[in-house]
C-alpha cells in the first residue's frame, strides 16, 4: 500500500490544470448503455472509480477502453444485466447502470450498497422513481432485482430527508430518456454534473429540459444514438487546489476551471480574505501570508456549500483566526478527518453534525490515516502547512478521486512524494 509523505511549510507557487469531473464521467460513461452504438466521452479523469466503472460495463459485455483522457464504449448488443457485488462494494456509484440497464434491457440486477464511511446511504429515492415509472423493484439476496414491460413518464418528486439526490435524479434521468410519453422529476438536483449528464443524452438524441433546475422535464423518445462528448471540468479538485494556494499563503493559477460551479467556495473565501480572479477558464488564487479569517459553513444541495468541500475547508479553518463552525447537512456522519486533524494539532470538537473548530496558528506533521476521498485530501492540505513531516496512510481512497495529485502538487513547489509501505 502506498503512503504519502509530505514536508509541510512551502506556499505553493505556479500553474496546475483540472482533470475532467470524476462524478460527471461515471454517469455519463454508464449511460452508454442506453444506445447500441459507439460513444467516446473526453476529458476522463484516469481514476480508479473511471476503471471500475469500465469494468462494470465489460462484465456486461461491452467493449469498453480508455486511452489518455478518451474513453469508447461499444455497446452493441449486449446481453447481460447484473452489476455485480464486487464492483458495488468499491464504488456507490456503481448504482448509476441501475437506471440504464432498466431502460434499455427491460432489466437489471444491481448489488445493494451498503452504508460507508461517510455515514448512511440510502437508496429509497431511487426506487421510488424508477418504480414511479413503472419499474417492479424487489430487494433479493443483497441485489436490487428490477424488472418492467414497459416504461412510462410520470410526475415524480424526488426529495428525501436531506433533500435532493445527484444519483437518484440520474438514474431516473437516465430511466426516463426511454420511457414512454413525458416524465416531469420535481426536487431533481441542480448539481453540474446533472447538467453534463442530460447534455450527454442530448447529444445522444433525448428530449430534456429544465437540466440544472429543480424541475426536469424529459419527453421520452424510441432510441438513442452514439455521441461524442467531453465531461466538465472536476469542481472538487479545482477546490482543493484553490485550498492549497489559500492555506499555504501561496500564488496558483488553477487552469481549465469552472468558476461558475463554485460560487459558494468562491464566496466563502472572499470573505475571509482569500483573492481569487478568474479570466479564460484560469482561476487566479492568492493566500495570504498572515491567518486568514474564521468561517461558518453549512453544506447543502448546489448551488449551496459543497459536502464534498467540507473536510479541506475543514482543514483550512484549523489554520484561520478566531471559531469556524462547519455544519453538515448532506451527511450528517461525514467527520472522520476530524480526530486525525486533531492529531495534527487541530482544536476541533463536534457538537452534533456541525464541527467547531478553534483556530492555531500552525499544525504539526503527524503520522495520520485516510478514511475517505475527501478526508484525504484534508489531511493533504493540513499536511501542507503543518511544521515538520506528515505521513498520510491508506491513500488508496485518494486515487478514486484526484487525478495525479502528488505530481500536481510537486510541480508547483510542494515537498510531496508518494512511497511504498
Ligand atoms: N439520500 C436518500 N435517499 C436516496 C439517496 C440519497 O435519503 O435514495 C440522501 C443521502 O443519504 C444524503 C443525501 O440524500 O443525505 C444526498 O445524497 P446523494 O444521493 O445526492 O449522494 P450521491 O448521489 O450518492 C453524489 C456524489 C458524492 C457527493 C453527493 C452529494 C457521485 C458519484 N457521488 O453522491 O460524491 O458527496 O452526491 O453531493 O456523484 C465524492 O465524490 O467524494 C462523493 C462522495
Amino acid at each position: 500500500m502506498d503512503k504519502i509523505i509530505i514536508e509541510g511549510g512551502v506556499p505553493l507557487k505556479g500553474t496546475i490544470e483540472i482533470s475532467g469531473a470524476k462524478n460527471a464521467a461515471l454517469p455519463i460513461i454508464a449511460a452508454t448503455l442506453l444506445t447500441e452504438e459507439k460513444c467516446v466521452i473526453k476529458n476522463v479523469p484516469a481514476l480508479r472509480d473511471v476503471f471500475t466503472m469500465l469494468k462494470i460495463l465489460r462484465s456486461l459485455g461491452v467493449k469498453a477502453q480508455m486511452d489518455g483522457d478518451r474513453v469508447t464504449v461499444e455497446p452493441k448488443k449486449y446481453k447481460r444485466y447484473i452489476a455485480d457485488y464486487k464492483f458495488v462494494s468499491t464504488m456507490r456509484a456503481s448504482i448509476c447502470v441501475l437506471g440504464p440497464l432498466l431502460a434499455k434491457m427491460k432489466q437489471a440486477k444491481v448489488s445493494m450498497p451498503g452504508g460507508c464511511v461517510i455515514g448512511q446511504r440510502p437508496v429509497d429515492l431511487h426506487l421510488k422513481g424508477l418504480r414511479a415509472l413503472g419499474a417492479n423493484i424487489k430487494i433479493e439476496h443483497g441485489y436490487i432485482v428490477a424488472s418492467a414491460k414497459k416504461l412510462r413518464g410520470k410526475n415524480i418528486f424526488l426529495g428525501g430527508a436531506y433533500g435532493s439526490s445527484v444519483l437518484a435524479t440520474s438514474n431516473v434521468l437516465m430511466s426516463a430518456v426511454l420511457a414512454q410519453g413525458r416524465t416531469l422529476i420535481e426536487n431533481a438536483a441542480c448539481e453540474p454534473e446533472i447538467i453534463d449528464l442530460a447534455n450527454f443524452l442530448i447529444k445522444m438524441g433525448a428530449k430534456i429540459k429544465g437540466q440544472g433546475t429543480p424541475i426536469v422535464e424529459i419527453e421520452g423518445v424510441k432510441r438513442l444514438n452514439g455521441a461524442t462528448y467531453s465531461v466538465i471540468p472536476d469542481r472538487i479538485e479545482t477546490g482543493t487546489h484553490i485550498l492549497a494556494a489559500a492555506i499555504t499563503g501561496g500564488e496558483l493559477s488553477i487552469k481549465k476551471a469552472r468558476i461558475d460551479h463554485l460560487s459558494a467556495l468562491i464566496d466563502k473565501l472572499t470573505q475571509i480574505g482569500v483573492k481569487i480572479k478568474y479570466s479564460n477558464n484560469t482561476i487566479y488564487v492568492k493566500g495570504k501570508a498572515s491567518a486568514l479569517k474564521s468561517m461558518d459553513i453549512t453544506t447543502l444541495p448546489y448551488p449551496g456549500f459543497p459536502t464534498d468541500m467540507q473536510a479541506q475547508m475543514m482543514a483550512l479553518s484549523t489554520v484561520s483566526d478566531g471559531i469556524s463552525v462547519l455544519t453538515e447537512k448532506i451527511f450528517p456522519d461525514r467527520f472522520m478527518h476530524v480526530s486525525e486533524l486533531n492529531r495534527m494539532g487541530a482544536n476541533i470538537f463536534l457538537e452534533g453534525a456541525s464541527a467547531i473548530v478553534k483556530g492555531s496558528k500552525r499544525l504539526s506533521g503527524a503520522p495520520v490515516m485516510a478514511s475517505d476521498l475527501r478526508a484525504s485530501a484534508a489531511l493533504i492540505l493540513a499536511g501542507l502547512v503543518a511544521k515538520g513531516k506528515t505521513e498520510i496512510s491508506r491513500i488508496y481512497h485518494l486515487d478514486r478521486g484526484y487525478e495525479k495529485i502528488e505530481e500536481k502538487l510537486m510541480k508547483v513547489g510542494a515537498k510531496i512524494k508518494r512511497v511504498k509501505e
